[in-house]
């Protein structure tokens, strides 16, 4: 099998351990690439995923690298083709996506800057949060082309919107397609009106009142898991999201998939990174694809993107 290029995760929470896990078992890298501030502790993983590899069957390296603030270690990921940002801080039980803001920032800022001296021609896929402002702030710190710098999170959105749906109509969830736009936050836009149960329109399977309630769910889907969980949040539905998106890049596969872009003009809206469904290829973000909306979800996105684009001006200055 030909392997090629090289994806760095940024951040070996459980987040990024989990989204190198994949990448490596995907087998279709030649090196996947995971660093941390804390001393050791991207080596070890990164020993342990490799040790793994007679056992799962997969030849992808990974190596492991202690970096700085500073830029210390960063050498490990020059030249890579993605790097995926999971470094910064989760919420906590009662904390919102917001809450993390300042503190992310910081950490996000100074990550990109150093991918951008090592990894100049790579495209970026953030999931820090509050995720739609940090994909933001990743390309003004890096000043790459816009297209080449893209957020995770309405892959995920989606994936739990067609879980809620598949447990409530009773079927598989190959049998159910759904779709979520908008911000990660509290102005997500599920879709309902995108959504089908084996072919059928979600509003023949389930009552107007069912539905309502599985959109809630969904837009509440991450703090559910984080009240839980009790402490970190949830790491493997997200993972599975930003792996498909770096297999997506390096195969520049044209996959179509529901994800933070930069929108310029498209649903009438100008100039603002914001959860749509977009063409995903070596260059990142290939073309925004827009599709049919009622006029209410339509009026929903329009909210978020209003709702984002002040944050993502209030993020140049963090
Ligand atoms: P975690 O606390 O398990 O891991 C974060 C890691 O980042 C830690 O190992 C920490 O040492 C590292 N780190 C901090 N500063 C760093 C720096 N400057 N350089 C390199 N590494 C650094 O947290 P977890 O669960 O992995 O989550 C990571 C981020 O992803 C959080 O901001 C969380 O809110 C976000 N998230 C986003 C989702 C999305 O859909 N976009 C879904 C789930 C989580
Ligand atoms: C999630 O949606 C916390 O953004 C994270 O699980």
């Amino acid at each position: 099998m030909a392997r090629r290029g090289k994806v760095t995760v940024v951040g070996a929470g459980f987040y990024g351990s989990t989204t190198a896990q994949r990448l490596a078992e995907y087998d279709v890298f030649e090196t996947v690439v995971l660093t941390d501030i804390v001393e050791g502790k991207s080596e070890g993983l990164a020993l342990d995923l490799n040790q793994s590899r007679p056992i799962e069957g997969f030849e992808t390296l990974v190596v492991g690298a202690t970096t700085t603030k500073e830029g210390g270690g960063y050498e490990a990921t020059a030249g890579s083709d993605v790097v995926v940002i999971t470094a910064g801080l989760p919420r906590k039980p009662g904390m919102s996506r917001m809450d993390l803001i300042e503190v992310n920032a910081g950490i996000v800022r100074g990550v990109a800057e150093n991918v951008a001296k090592h990894s100049p021609n790579a495209v970026l896929i953030v999931v820090s949060n509050p995720l739609d402002e940090m994909t933001a702030l990743a390309q003004l710190a890096t000043g790459f082309a816009k297209n080449k710098v893209l957020g995770q999170a309405g892959m995920l959105d989606t994936a739990r919107f067609t879980n809620n749906v598949a447990e409530a109509a009773g079927v598989e969830v190959g049998k159910v397609k759904t779709l979520t736009l908008g911000s990660h936050g509290d102005t997500m836009v599920p879709v309902p009106s995108r959504c089908t149960v084996d072919g059928k329109p979600l509003s023949e399977v389930l009552p107007a009142d069912k539905i309502e309630e599985l959109v809630t769910r969904t837009r509440n889907g991450g703090a559910e898991v984080v009240a839980l969980l009790k402490t970190g949040s949830a790491y493997y539905a997200p993972s599975a999201a930003a792996a498909r998106m770096a297999k997506a890049v390096i195969e520049d596969s044209g996959a179509v998939m529901p994800v933070c872009a930069w929108v310029d003009g498209e649903y009438g809206i100008e100039g603002v990174y914001l959860g749509v469904e977009a063409e995903i290829g070596a260059e990142g973000v290939k073309r925004v694809v827009e599709g049919d909306l009622t006029e209410s979800e339509l009026a929903g996105l329009k909210e978020a993107a209003e709702a984002v684009r002040a944050k993502q001006a209030d993020v140049q200055s963090l």
